[in-house]
């Protein structure tokens, strides 16, 4: 069961970028990420900052229309995960999740996940939420991080030291 564990204020992007230094490292192979939020909330930039936290590429574009946009280690240093960033949105039907090799992604890599709504029935037990929301000055965000024990456990470093 997921249950709230840790609230942080995200005052701009640089804040997003410090929590993902963090955050980043603590993602192994299997980990189902969700990312909740409106549009605009902040999600792909916080994709972004962990995939580059990770140094897995430069170039990191919104998966809006491809669907699945999939990032290599550099070098197999077998503890960097494989990173599968998805957005969604555009998903017709939670079925069309597997056209996309989502199972591949569940068992093998790390997935990041923006609507993950869209999956429907198929989002795994265990996933972590990150849950974005615009500050009421529509600047800042505030991250709302819910997930079972196990992930409590893990990020007992990012709870503790809020
Ligand atoms: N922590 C933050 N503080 C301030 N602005 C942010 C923050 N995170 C994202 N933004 C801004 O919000 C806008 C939308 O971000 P984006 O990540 O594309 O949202 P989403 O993927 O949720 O639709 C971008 O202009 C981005 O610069
Ligand atoms: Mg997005």
């Amino acid at each position: 069961m997921q249950t709230l564990l840790v609230e942080i204020i995200l005052d701009d992007l640089t804040a997003t970028k410090k929590f993902a230094t963090v955050f980043a490292p603590l993602l192994r192979k299997g980990d189902v990420v969700a990312l909740d939020g409106a549009l605009g909330a902040g999600k792909t930039e916080l994709c972004r900052s962990v995939i580059h936290a990770l140094d897995l590429s430069d170039d990191v574009p919104s998966p809006t229309f491809n669907l699945v946009q999939i990032y290599e280690p550099k070098a197999d240093d077998n503890i960097t995960p494989v990173i599968w960033h998805m957005d969604l949105y555009r998903l017709e039907s939670p079925e069309e999740a597997f056209e996309l090799g989502i199972e591949d992604a569940f068992d093998q890599a790390v997935s990041l996940i923006e609507w993950p709504s869209r999956l429907g029935p198929y989002l795994p037990q265990g996933f972590l939420t990150l849950r974005l929301e615009i500050g009421h000055n529509g600047e800042a965000r505030i991250l709302k991080i819910l997930g079972d024990d196990l992930w409590k456990n893990r990020l007992k470093k990012i709870v503790e030291d809020k």
